[in-house]
């Protein structure tokens, strides 16, 4: 998978190097490449962003330098978008749809996704416009709370999706039994000492009989989930 991001902080993604997704970008899985929005201004000062017409608070980020961004990054031939070919463009929004482990699972299988990066109020709507012109764009939040800018945000759906890509992890079982994939929260896990600290592993844990490992496993998904969150289970 090809990745872009577009940020003026290029420097939040150096913690990209490491770890799995490090490993899967020196093994060629993943290919990542971080553009500067200031190098696609002109002006002495660099500048990105400007008032809102209409007044109002903060700034908004100007449409110029988005636009030599993205045509940069985007393939110069238009893909028939409405077909879900060609880049993705993802900006990350507190006014998207919110990003789901289904929709990491759907965005892991895309081959050229492209991260957008918006800071102080917004950006210029003609940005989004204009991308959707030349891409399938789609604007996604992590949730309903508000960051400074896209950047954390965008390093979470990075996370996510790159993990799902085939190969970047070493034991694909281990995504199988994790928190969200089938709907539920994932049970608690226990290791050796079987006792610490007056604390006891669950002695079904410990017994060797697969068939009430995996009934207990699933009564605690459940009854986890009915605890914390119950909004994800179906209505009764
Ligand atoms: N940018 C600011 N807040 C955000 C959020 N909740 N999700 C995604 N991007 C954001």
């Amino acid at each position: 998978m090809r990745i872009d991001i577009v940020t003026i902080f290029p420097t939040f993604f150096d913690a990209l190097d490491i770890s799995l997704l490090g490993r899967a970008r020196e093994d060629g899985i993943l290919e990542v490449e971080v553009h500067d929005l200031r190098t696609f201004t002109h002006d002495r000062h660099r500048t990105v962003d400007d008032k809102p017409y209409g007044g109002g608070a903060g700034m908004v980020m100007k449409p110029e330098p988005w636009g030599e961004a993205l045509d940069t990054i985007l393939p110069a031939e238009i893909p028939d978008v409405a077909s879900g070919a060609g880049p993705i463009v993802i900006f990350p929004s507190p006014a998207g749809e919110v990003f789901t482990q289904a929709m990491a699972r759907e965005l892991s299988g895309a081959s050229h996704l492209v991260f957008g990066c918006g800071r102080y109020e917004g950006i210029d709507q003609r940005v989004f416009d204009y991308a959707g012109s030349r891409a399938s764009v789609r604007l996604v939040s992590l949730g309903d709370y508000v960051l400074n800018g896209g950047e954390v945000a965008v390093m979470a759906m990075i996370e996510a999706i790159g993990r799902l890509i085939p190969g970047v992890i070493g034991n694909p079982e281990s995504l199988v039994e994790e928190s969200h994939e089938d709907g539920l929260l994932e049970y608690p896990s226990y290791t050796k000492p079987s006792s610490w600290r007056g604390l006891d592993v669950p002695p079904v844990l410990i017994g060797g009989n697969h068939g009430a490992i995996a009934a207990w496993r699933r009564d605690a998904q459940l009854e986890r989930t009915r605890r914390v969150r119950p909004d994800l289970l179906p209505p009764e």
